[in-house]
């Protein structure tokens, strides 16, 4: 099987690992012979990429270790969020010339947990996502439906408004900053296909379900090129990632499926042998 996206494997820690927690998950990843030949060979060409999303105070440990141990050709830091504005009075966020300044040049933005307990938006994880791509960043962009959505039938309608208003918030951001956002710009961007339901529940979606809405993403990114009136991420070139309870067990049945091109993965990606399975799992089907 190849993945015409390449794969991308994203663990968010959360509000988990510390400093020293996460240089003892580096290390350990290191006498667990990270990364092996096959790793190795897969992520030629960033055809697999790693990442760990981890805790602000961790950011700047976890890409020390990784640029000394020279594996950052494999895998990436990045933060759990940032702020679409560059400075100035936003108790408690971060930037992105402050994670730049660390070296970091990757963030998750948008996701489920941040709009359910702390008002994060469609608009502003669209403004947040324009203003960091705009800066070089790369961007992996959450969008997902809830449990009573799935069960009422209103998947669809529900990840359509959350890429309209996303989308429309980032193109509004651009325009009033005389900016515009290029394919250069546009391939640094994930979508996260995240299930609420299925986030730190056990429930992970099949990989019907994930396929499912996965195409439906990619089919509303090209059918929306043509209606929009601005710039789209390409339809067939952005990677789509699945969330949701992945584990090494169901992750190889996921990636299986044509429009998955990766996974951002919660639980499981905080213990070191675990997050080894699920990227040598990714080095299988490149
Ligand atoms: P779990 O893998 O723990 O379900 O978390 C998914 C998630 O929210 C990743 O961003």
């Amino acid at each position: 099987m190849s993945k015409p996206r390449g794969v991308l494997v994203a663990g968010n820690w959360k509000m988990n690992h510390g400093p020293a927690a996460t240089r003892g998950f580096l290390e350990t990843l290191g006498k667990l012979e990270f990364p092996s030949a096959i790793v190795q060979r897969a992520s030629r060409g960033r055809a697999l990429q790693g990442a760990i999303l981890v805790p602000a105070v961790s950011l700047e440990a976890a890409r020390s270790v990784i640029d000394a141990q020279g594996w950052s050709d494999v895998l990436q830091v990045g933060a759990q969020n940032a702020h679409f504005e560059a400075s100035g009075a936003f108790t408690g966020e971060l930037s992105g010339p402050l994670l730049k300044e660390i070296g970091v040049n990757l963030a998750l933005v948008g996701h489920s947990e941040r709009r359910q307990y702390f008002g994060e938006t469609d608009e502003s994880a669209g403004k947040r996502t324009a203003s960091l791509l705009s800066q070089g960043f790369e961007v992996i962009l959450c969008v997902g439906e809830n449990r009573s959505e799935r069960k009422t039938g209103r998947t669809k309608a529900v990840l359509s408004k959350q890429l309209t208003e996303a989308f429309q918030a980032a193109q509004s951001w651009m325009t009033s900053r005389g900016l515009e956002l290029t394919p250069t710009h546009w391939a640094r961007l994930a979508i996260a296909y995240e299930p609420v339901w299925a986030i730190g529940t056990g429930l992970t979606a099949s990989p019907e379900q994930a396929q499912d809405a996965h195409l439906f993403i990619r089919t509303w990114l090209e059918k929306s090129a043509k209606t929009a009136g601005f710039p789209l991420p390409p339809a067939q070139t952005t990677a789509i990632l699945y969330g949701g309870s992945v584990t090494p067990d169901n992750f190889s049945g996921l990636l299986a499926c044509p429009d998955v091109d990766g996974g951002l993965v919660g639980g499981a990606s905080l213990k070191p042998e675990s997050f080894l399975k699920l990227i040598e799992a990714a080095a299988q089907v490149i």
